[in-house]
């Protein structure tokens, strides 16, 4: 074949091979075929050899005529599909602004905190007031002013973690009763919710820090009527319309008379099972009629004032609520147990 018939299969052959070119990838092959060390249209270059002298310049004219034409060919097919690439990849990679997004993943509250929030719910439309108490504690509104006596039991270094003689980390929510009582005039009606320390192993039902709500009332005339009525919305509202409240005859320190109070098994609602030991009872708290040794010792008058108080485990009540069996899981943090409660 003579080389013009073989430039024109050439040209044939690349406005083939442009028509089916569709990537750059593709570009570059046909420009290493047609125009590479070993490419065709180099080929052709080589052999002119055999041409004759006079043949040769015009031969070579043509072929480089082709080189030209090809090269900017090939150029321009390159450019446009760089520019297309390009601006499918702006498409791809385009950011709509207004899509709305999947919510994140909100976290939410401990099963304390959903529980103390409906008892401050409760209390609160009953007209108490929420205060709050230091952590660590003159052992004066601890224990002193709760009429709990130096030689008390509950003072023992084994029960009670001192920071010195008259400083403990509190062993309970009561000693913010005794720094109302001493700053404030009746009526009085708080609750007060809060983390206390024993010296306690932990197991199933018991930790070195626990929390506790307490709640205080003085007034005139204040009755233990009113004690059970208020206890009977608060069990009423966290466990249900057909839950009872139970008072039985107990002793604390600060109350004078003092009740341990029971609810109605939240569990099997009265009926009797492992929770209750069959008596259809749970108890949930301690209560009473507020000692006048104590009114009188925080500068309130017993003569004319009386009032009650009341002293609850939050972890208690929050497990009776959640049917929690083991007390550890509400301090792991194990997202498993905490995402449940809602
Ligand atoms: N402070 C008591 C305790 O930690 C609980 C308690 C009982 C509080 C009777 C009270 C109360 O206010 O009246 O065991």
């Amino acid at each position: 074949m003579g080389i013009r018939e073989e430039l024109q299969r050439l040209d044939e052959e690349l406005d083939m091979e442009m028509a089916r070119a569709e990537t750059l990838a593709n570009i570059e092959a046909l420009r290493v075929r047609m125009l590479g060390k070993k490419g065709q249209l180099t080929a052709l270059l080589r052999s002119m050899g055999a041409l004759s002298a006079e043949e040769r310049p015009k031969m070579g004219q043509l072929i480089n005529e082709r080189r030209e034409r090809f090269t900017q060919l090939l150029d321009e097919r390159q450019q446009k599909l760089q520019q297309l690439e390009q601006e499918m990849r702006l498409k791809r990679e385009q950011i709509d602004v207004t899509e709305p997004r999947a919510l994140p993943r909100l976290g939410n509250l401990h099963p304390n905190t959903l529980v103390l929030n409906q008892v401050v719910d409760c209390l609160t439309g009953l007209g108490f007031e929420v205060v709050e108490g230091p952590e660590v504690e003159l052992d004066l509104f601890n224990f002193e002013l709760m009429n709990l006596p130096k030689d008390h039991p509950a003072r023992d270094a084994q029960d009670t973690f001192y920071i010195d003689d008259n400083v403990v980390l509190r062993t309970h929510t009561s000693p913010v009763q005794a720094r109302i009582m001493t700053t404030r005039k009746p009526p009085i009606r708080i609750i007060s919710p809060g983390r206390v320390y024993r010296a306690d192993e932990v197991d199933a039902t018991h930790s070195p820090v626990f929390h506790q709500i307490e709640g205080l009332v003085i007034d005139e005339g204040v009755s233990m009527a009113d004690l059970k009525g208020t206890l009977d919305a608060f069990a009423k509202r966290l466990y249900g319309e057909d839950i009872q409240v139970r008072f039985r005859p107990s002793f604390f320190p600060f109350t004078e008379p003092s009740a341990e109070v029971d609810l109605t098994c939240v569990n099997c609602r009265g009926k009797g099972c492992r929770v209750c030991k069959n008596t259809g009872w749970i108890e949930v708290l301690g209560c009473g009629m507020v000692n006048p040794k104590v009114l009188d010792m925080c500068g309130i008058d017993s003569k004319k004032y009386s009032g009650f108080a009341f002293g609850v485990g939050l972890e208690r009540i929050t497990m009776l609520r959640y049917g929690i069996q083991d007390m550890r899981l509400m301090y792991e943090g194990d997202l498993r147990f905490l995402k449940q409660f809602r």
